[in-house]
């Protein structure tokens, strides 16, 4: 009796420290996970969206519709010239023939017949993979020698029904294909972001080397 009776004392005075510590370190522990997680929302959430303004194309254009419509796939708009350069974004002229007039109840085609058709003003498309001018790229090579699809860098733009919004980095200028949408810089298709690294892995992949430097910068 006596002995637990002890122990019972002995035991009273020893449990409010260590109710307090208990307490304390809850407090550091829950301040850390404040602390851990604003610093996670700042760097996840908001830099991200900081570091990049947010851009609308002058209108939304619908790739499916337009496929189902034009004879020649993809080429009928994205075509290669003569010389073998790359036409890339269409021009006025490939689209007035059909749009002279509105082919439907469409806001975004009231936009491009109005103010692009009617004044023969070209659209100033925004370009994602837009890469900087120091860069030398050549689709001839990697669509007609190499046989590569469009989706392979460009992912699934040419089948979708709108155009995403185009993100500018405020630092760097590039468009955010370019660098990818992960700040971790994790990529999980092919075409989530077209780096230098990304260029040279798949040419030492498929051509067993990286290449010069002059390969690519001209
Ligand atoms: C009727 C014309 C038309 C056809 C057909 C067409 N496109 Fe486009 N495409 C456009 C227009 C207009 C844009 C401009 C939007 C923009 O700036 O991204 C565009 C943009 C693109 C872009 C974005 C380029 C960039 O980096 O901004 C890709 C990729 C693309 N098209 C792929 C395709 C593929 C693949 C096909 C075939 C499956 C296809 N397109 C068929 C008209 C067309
Ligand atoms: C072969 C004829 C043809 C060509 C070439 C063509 N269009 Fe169209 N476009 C149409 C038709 C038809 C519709 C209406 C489709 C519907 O509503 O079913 C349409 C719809 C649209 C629309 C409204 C739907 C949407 O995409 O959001 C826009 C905008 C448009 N076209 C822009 C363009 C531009 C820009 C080009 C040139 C790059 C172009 N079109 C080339 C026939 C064409
Ligand atoms: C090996 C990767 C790769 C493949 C495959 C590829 N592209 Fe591209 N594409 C690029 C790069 C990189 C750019 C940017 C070039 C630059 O800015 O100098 C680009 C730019 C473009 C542009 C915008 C050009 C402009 O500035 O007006 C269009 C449109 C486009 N590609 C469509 C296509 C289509 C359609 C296909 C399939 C026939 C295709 N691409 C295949 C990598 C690729
Ligand atoms: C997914 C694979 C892939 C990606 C991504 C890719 N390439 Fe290529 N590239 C190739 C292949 C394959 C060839 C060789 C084609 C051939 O000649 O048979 C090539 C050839 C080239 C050549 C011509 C080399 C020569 O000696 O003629 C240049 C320049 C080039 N690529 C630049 C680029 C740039 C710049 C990028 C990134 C923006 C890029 N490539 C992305 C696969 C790729
Ligand atoms: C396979 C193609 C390829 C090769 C080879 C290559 N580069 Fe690049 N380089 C790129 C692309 C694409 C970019 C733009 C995207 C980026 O910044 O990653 C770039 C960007 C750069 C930039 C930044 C330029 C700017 O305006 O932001 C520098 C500097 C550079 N490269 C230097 C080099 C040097 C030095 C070598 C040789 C050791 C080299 N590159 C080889 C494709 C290549």
């Amino acid at each position: 009796m006596t002995t637990s009776d002890h122990k019972a004392k002995g035991d009273a005075p020893d449990k409010a420290p260590k109710g307090r510590e208990g307490s304390s370190f809850g407090i550091i522990v829950s301040f850390f996970l404040i602390g851990f997680g604003l610093s996670m929302a700042v760097g996840w959430i908001a830099f991200p969206k900081l570091l990049y303004s947010e851009k609308q194309q002058p209108f939304d254009f619908n790739h499916a519709i337009h496929m189902d419509l034009v004879d020649e796939g993809c080429e009928s708009c994205h075509l290669f010239r003569e010389d073998g350069t790359y036409a890339g974004v269409p021009t006025l002229d490939q689209c007035s023939g059909c749009h002279e007039d509105a082919q439907s109840d469409s806001p975004d085609e009231e936009i491009f017949v109005n103010e692009y058709v009617a004044n023969q003003q070209e659209v100033p498309w925004l370009i994602y993979s837009k890469q900087p001018d120091c860069v030398f790229f050549s689709h001839a090579v990697h669509v007609k020698t190499a046989e590569m699809e469009c989706a392979e860098c460009h992912g699934d733009i040419g089948t979708s029904e709108s155009l995403k919004v185009y993100r500018e980095n405020r630092i760097t200028g590039y468009s955010q294909d370019i660098w990818g949408a992960n700040i971790a810089g994790l990529k999980k298709n092919t075409w989530d972001r077209m780096k230098m690294d990304d260029c040279g892995s798949c040419h030492l992949e498929r051509m067993g080397s990286k290449g010069p430097c002059f390969q690519c910068h001209k």
